[in-house]
């Protein structure tokens, strides 16, 4: 038996089109070069919930992602995506076990009655793969992405889109981020590859990290 998590009328194809609306140009990179150096408080709207997943947790969802994995390979060839070095899978459909966990971070991140998309966005990222500053399509993604981090310890970083203010969040294994308002739509986000992967001065390795992201849909406009 599949259960499906969140279940929400309607599908949508936001992630193909999410992609056309990630920046391509390498404008936030140019205006970091002037960025404040990082700030010590996370931006509004950021919540991390560290340790959200046990090991044995985490261990259920990895045994669920894997075998739709096998059989593709990480993709490095476009130099203008906005993700280099990964694969990914969109997947509605779930055991139980894994259910009642995913069920857990709707909970957490959305609260109920929410609507959130079912197709739920599963990245693997390589150890060598990184994601460039991008803000999510508001057209095709709501005012929340959630995300849990499998894997591997990683820096994200936030820049301001108007002042170029930065700062840096690390997000540890297994634990849960949550962006919403503010920080989802005035602030691009990214993760750092292993070469500059810095948290408050010490250097954070990035191995394989498989992140399982939920996104709500938009507000319809009336
Ligand atoms: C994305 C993204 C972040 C993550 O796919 O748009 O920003 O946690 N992913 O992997
Ligand atoms: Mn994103």
């Amino acid at each position: 038996m599949t259960w499906t998590v969140c279940s929400q009328l309607g599908r949508v194809s936001w992630l193909a089109k999410a992609k056309v609306s990630r920046p391509t140009a390498p404008g936030p990179f140019e205006r970091r070069r002037f960025a404040a150096p990082s700030a010590p408080r996370p931006p509004d709207g950021l919540r991390v919930c560290e340790e959200f997943v046990s090991l044995r947790e985490e261990q259920i969802l990895l045994d669920e992602v894997e075998p739709s994995f096998r059989k593709m390979k990480y993709q490095f060839d476009h130099w203008d995506d906005a993700i280099h070095g990964y694969r990914e899978i969109e997947r509605e459909k779930w055991s139980a076990e894994a259910a009642s966990l995913l069920h857990r971070v709707c909970e957490t991140a959305f609260g109920t009655g929410s609507e959130v998309s079912p197709l739920i966005h599963i990245l693997d990222l390589d150890a060598h793969g990184y994601i460039k500053p991008h803000v999510d399509s508001i057209k095709f993604c709501g005012n929340t992405i959630a995300g849990l981090s499998l894997l591997s310890t990683c820096v994200m970083r936030f820049v301001h889109e108007g002042t170029a203010e930065q700062m840096d969040t690390l997000l540890k294994r297994r634990s849960l981020y949550i962006m919403r308002d503010k920080v989802r739509y005035m602030f691009t986000h990214e993760i750092l590859k292993n070469e500059e992967s810095y948290y408050e001065g010490k250097h954070i390795p990035r191995s394989r990290r498989i992140a399982i992201i939920f996104r709500n849909f938009p507000e319809e406009k009336t």
